[in-house]
């Protein structure tokens, strides 16, 4: 049996992951939107490159949520993206609106389904799908802190003339400004980056990673990043479809931990055939807590203005 995927939002995000998961290869791909025929025009241009790729995923376009029925994962990219000038939060009630009906439809079709969130403001569109949907805690993550760590980890490679493969990083907390980079447990080959680097360039690479989605918004013009947003969705599904166990920070609901509770914050979870299976709680220093619970509130903010 293959796996089946849907993706609601057959815009930037959507496309690029449907064309990267047919690609891989496992799944059926499903692709949701609300412009008439787009999905459909997308879904056969992907079909047809199959054989020159040599893949044999069928990929379904649609405007029928009949279609989804079934899914194994459901991954929501609908929603605005941002625009210069404009933050992530300025999205929220926008998007909102259409995350709560996306959610609605999909749970009628397919009620064991896994949700991935990726609409902005991203933690607390994951907190609205989590509520709406009524799911357990493990069904329902939010896609951000493997993109914002890709960012961070390219940076620092580039800096240091090295393959991004060697460096290692994680960035906690909110998609957001107050996003925390962990350069205390950023290493290069094992060796701490405080070794390779001095302190005020390690600041100005954390500054550079949590602009990193306004840097790209203001070179297109118009639109947001979706390469390597798409490529971080990808291997969120590869951990969960292949249960490679991966631990990758993501938006999860916490439930006490780091001393948060009831809460989407982007944290180290292990992703598997269950979702999240495990939260993972890394010994933080007392700034890194603060400036972590800092984060959680900026993101409990926007859950108080939603009203949920
Ligand atoms: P896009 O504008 O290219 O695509 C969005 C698609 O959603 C459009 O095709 C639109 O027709 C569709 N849509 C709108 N309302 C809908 C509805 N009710 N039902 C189904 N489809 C609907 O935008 P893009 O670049 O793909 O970004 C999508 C979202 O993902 C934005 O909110 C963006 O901010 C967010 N994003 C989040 C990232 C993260 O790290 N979490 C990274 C990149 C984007
Ligand atoms: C990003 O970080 C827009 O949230 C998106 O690129």
């Amino acid at each position: 049996m293959r796996t089946k995927i849907t993706i609601v939002g057959a815009g930037f995000v959507g496309s690029t992951l449907a064309q990267r998961l047919a690609e891989r290869d496992y799944a059926d791909v499903v692709m949701y939107d609300i412009v008439p025929n787009m999905p459909q025009g997308k879904a056969l241009d992907m079909l047809q490159a199959g054989p020159v790729l040599g893949y044999d995923s069928l990929i379904v376009g649609t405007n029928d949520y009949a279609d989804t029925a079934n899914s194994d994962l459901v991954v929501i990219t609908s929603g605005f993206p941002r625009k210069p000038g404009m933050s992530r939060d300025d999205l929220l009630r926008k998007n909102q609106e259409i995350v709560t009906q996306v959610v609605q439809e999909i749970i009628k079709y397919s009620p064991n389904c896994m949700l991935i969130v990726v609409t902005n403001p991203l933690d607390a569109m994951a907190q609205l799908a989590y509520h709406v949907s009524g799911f357990p805690r493990n069904r329902v993550v939010g896609m951000a802190g493997v993109l914002d760590t890709a960012r961070f980890r390219t940076f620092i490679a580039q800096e240091l003339n090295v393959s991004v493969r060697d460096v290692q990083a994680y960035v906690l907390g909110g998609h957001g400004d107050t996003m925390v980079p962990l350069a205390r447990m950023c290493t290069v080959a094992g060796v701490p980056i405080s070794q390779l680097l001095p302190a005020e360039r390690i600041e100005q690479i954390i500054q550079r990673t949590r602009d990193g989605g306004a840097e790209i918004v203001n070179l297109l013009g118009t639109g947001s990043a979706y390469f390597a947003p798409s490529a971080a969705v990808l291997q969120m599904i590869d951990s969960i479809v292949l249960d490679k166990k991966m631990i990758m920070p993501c938006s999860a609901y916490l439930q006490g931990e780091y001393g948060i509770q009831n809460l989407f914050v982007g944290v180290p979870v292990k992703l598997g055939a269950n979702g999240v299976e495990q939260i993972i709680e890394l010994e933080l220093t007392e700034d890194e807590r603060a400036l972590l619970h800092k984060s959680a509130a900026a993101v409990q903010e926007l859950v108080k203005v939603m009203g949920i």
